[in-house]
Order: structure tokens, then C-alpha cells, then sequence
């Protein structure tokens, strides 16, 4: 049974966040500010996975595990992965990795070569762009035009020119908080497999879904169409835990498994997931889905109580989001930027937002900020307030 009061208002620990939280969040603000920055909820982790972190640490042995993970999480991802994504992941084409934003760069590295190009959407995730241009390639953006709730596709083959090697695919996405429909998975991957393209396809906000639209992964389109997608996951969304930079690679073909471990670095050592993230994480896939779900039951009632708020606010309007826990919020009735915003918002009314800036989501996000939902009702609340006074006494 699930403490009901695991997402209740007291059970958020602004002074352990204050000393551990950071990217943007509790520990980088000034005392007074609530930070509604990166998406890194502010509640505690399930006691599963710190009981099983604190259980095997026991015998006091803290030795090297095997260079592609253990076996029995390679198992744990794929069992957890078939389960709830209708997919077919083969444990032996998992590989654990030190962060979902690392594997991202690691797919990068095993398929571009200087010259290449990339299709990122934009606005989306700034991991996309960086981990392409890591590898040399080059960027082509296209613009992510929401309509009725989903992203225009129409015009993306239009972007693909012979330099073309992957599309960048953030199913959920992020920022805008959309999944995508099989229609428009059907449209990318007949475009992909016309002009024999790689997809990077970055499902850790997958388990982050509100159910109205259900999450389709693209690899439920058939393997034999999937040959050359590439597949990332995480646990820090879903869990909270960030900090043990725990993700996974999973791929259908041998070959470019065999290129993602060579790039990895796994087996030299050099690269690799820690033990205690492995025994973390593999907790959390194994025992933290009730924990999992009453998230999801706090974090719906969040969502409707914030949307409804922020639509509420004259100059601001923001779409539900179908998934993550981010709103996308257009300011741009404010007359002002999202930098100004935002510079604004945290020094005259404590509140951080993220700005839809170029660095962090492209520059289609311009006119936009975002602001996370994964905290207490009571966090949220203070927050909405302050911004709606601050808002109603600064609209130009
Ligand atoms: C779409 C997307 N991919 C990857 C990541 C990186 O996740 P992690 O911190 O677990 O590496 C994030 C983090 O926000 C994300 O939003």
C-alpha cells in the first residue's frame, strides 16, 4: 500500500533540496526563491530504491561490475521496457549507461561523421543539437508548429537534403509536452527509411503520460522498420533520480549495438554506469512503479489545477500538457522576452523559471518559458500567486 502522503505538502524537504538540488534548482537560487527550473521533482525517492541501495552496500564491497551492466538490470530495462511500451527490447541489445543524456551523445558519435546533418525539432530538449554537433555534424532545424494539439509534420521532408543522416525524435516531448500519434510515427519512420536515415528516439518521458493520449513508442511500428533506430531511456523522470545518472541504450541490429558499446567506452573502463545506480535504478524498474503511479495521480491533479491558473493569468495561455511535467507557457502578450521574463519573475517575484531561449530548446521557442509542476500543491500554489500578482502589475 502507498503512503498517501508521499506527494503531500510536508513531504518536501526544502533544506535537504537547498544542500542537494542543483542545475538550476533549490541549491543555486537565493533563500526565498521557488525554483520551477529543470525537471527534477522535489520529493523524495521511493524507499525502494534506497533500501536497495543500502542493502547492497552491506557487505562493504564496492568492486567493478561487468563493463555492458549487469545482467540482471539488462534484464530489469528490457522486461520493464516490453511491459508497459509495447516493444520488443532483446535484454543482449540493452546497454546501461551513465545517463540518458550520455547515451544521446554516444548515439551521436556511433552514426555521424563531420559533414553530416541533423533534423532537430525546434523548440525541443538541447541535448539533441549539442550531441549532434559533438560528432561534427551539422544542424538542420525544423520548425515544430503545434497544431490542434500535435506537431505539423507536413513540411519535414522538405528539410531532408542528401548530407541527411538522423532525425532527432523527443517522444514525449520536450518542451512542448505532446505525444505523438501513430499516424505521425508512421509519417517519420516512412520518411527515415525513404532517405535511409537513423532515428535517435529518446523515450524518457514515456512513463511521464497522462492517458487522454496514450504514449506510442515508434518501435511498436515493427522491427523491421526500426533497423536503424536508436533508443534512449531513463529513470530520472519517472523517479527522481537524477543524480545516479543512470540511462540506457537499446538498439535491434548487432552491428551498431556492437558500434554504440565500442563508443561508450564501456569496455575500456572509461565509460560506464556505477554499481550503486545500477542496483538503484534496477529497484526502481523492479518495485517503484505504485510509487510511480500515485506520481502520476499527484501530478494530474498539478497539471489541471496549473493550467487552469496559469490560463487564467490576462497575457499568459498554456496548453495541458499530455506529457512530462512541464508547462509551455507563451508570455509573449507580456511585451516582454522570455529572457526578461524570467530575469524578471525570479528577482521582483522569487519564482525561476526556464526562459525559451535559444540555448536551451532552440530558437522557436523564443516567446515561451517553462515551468516544472513536480512539486507540492502548496509550492505550486505560492508560486502561481506570486506570478499572477507580478504579472498583473507588470503587463505593458
Ligand atoms: C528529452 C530529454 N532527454 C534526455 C534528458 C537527460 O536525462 P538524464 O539527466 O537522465 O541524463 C532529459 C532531461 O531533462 C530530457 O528532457
Amino acid at each position: 500500500m502507498i503512503d498517501p502522503r508521499l506527494f503531500s505538502d510536508e513531504s518536501v524537504n526544502i533544506d535537504a533540496l537547498k544542500q542537494k538540488a542543483y542545475n538550476g534548482r533549490w541549491a543555486e537560487v537565493e533563500e526565498g526563491v521557488i525554483p520551477l527550473t529543470a525537471a527534477d521533482p522535489d520529493f523524495p525517492v521511493s524507499s525502494v530504491i534506497t533500501d536497495a541501495i543500502i542493502d547492497y552496500l552491506k557487505d562493504g564491497y564496492l568492486s567493478y561490475t561487468p563493463h555492458t551492466g549487469l545482467e540482471s538490470f539488462k534484464e530489469s530495462i528490457a522486461r520493464y521496457i516490453n511491459t508497459y511500451k509495447d516493444e520488443e527490447v532483446d535484454p543482449k541489445m540493452v546497454l546501461p549507461i551513465d545517463s540518458a543524456a550520455r547515451g544521446m551523445y554516444v548515439i551521436a558519435e556511433s552514426v555521424l561523421v563531420p559533414g553530416d546533418e541533423v533534423i532537430v525539432f525546434d523548440p525541443v530538449d538541447y541535448l539533441f543539437r549539442e550531441s549532434s554537433l559533438a560528432s561534427g555534424a551539422s544542424i538542420t532545424l525544423f520548425p515544430a508548429k503545434v497544431e490542434n494539439d500535435s506537431i505539423d509534420l507536413i513540411t519535414l521532408e522538405s528539410y531532408i537534403t542528401k548530407k541527411t543522416k538522423m532525425i532527432c525524435l523527443c517522444n514525449p516531448h520536450n518542451p512542448l509536452g505532446l505525444v505523438y500519434s501513430k499516424e505521425d510515427l508512421d509519417h517519420i519512420l516512412t520518411i527515415a527509411n525513404k532517405y535511409d536515415l537513423w532515428i535517435m528516439n529518446d523515450e524518457i518521458w514515456s512513463d511521464i503520460v497522462y492517458g487522454e493520449k496514450p504514449f506510442i513508442s515508434i518501435l511498436s511500428l515493427g522491427k523491421e522498420r526500426n533497423k536503424k533506430t536508436l533508443s534512449v531511456f531513463g529513470f530520472s523522470k519517472s523517479f527522481g533520480v537524477a543524480g545516479l545518472r543512470a540511462g540506457a541504450l537499446y538498439a535491434h541490429e548487432q552491428e551498431i549495438f556492437n558500434t554504440l558499446v565500442e563508443k561508450s567506452h564501456v569496455k575500456t573502463t572509461a565509460g560506464g554506469i556505477a554499481s550503486l545506480s545500477q542496483i538503484g535504478a534496477m529497484a526502481a524498474l523492479e518495485k517503484g512503479r505504485p510509487w510511480l503511479e500515485a506520481f502520476l495521480t499527484h501530478l494530474t491533479s498539478n497539471r489541471d489545477y496549473g493550467a487552469q491558473r496559469i490560463n487564467a493569468i490576462k497575457g499568459l495561455r498554456c496548453r495541458t500538457p499530455q506529457a512530462t511535467y512541464m508547462f509551455f507557457v507563451d508570455i509573449s502578450q507580456t511585451g516582454m522576452n522570455s529572457t526578461e521574463f524570467a530575469m524578471r519573475l525570479k528577482s521582483e517575484a522569487k519564482v525561476a523559471v526556464v526562459p525559451g531561449i535559444s540555448k536551451f530548446f532552440g530558437p522557436g521557442a523564443e516567446g515561451n518559458v517553462r515551468i516544472c509542476y513536480a512539486t507540492s500543491r502548496a509550492l505550486l500554489t505560492e508560486a502561481l500567486d506570486r506570478m499572477e500578482d507580478w504579472v498583473n502589475k507588470n503587463l505593458k
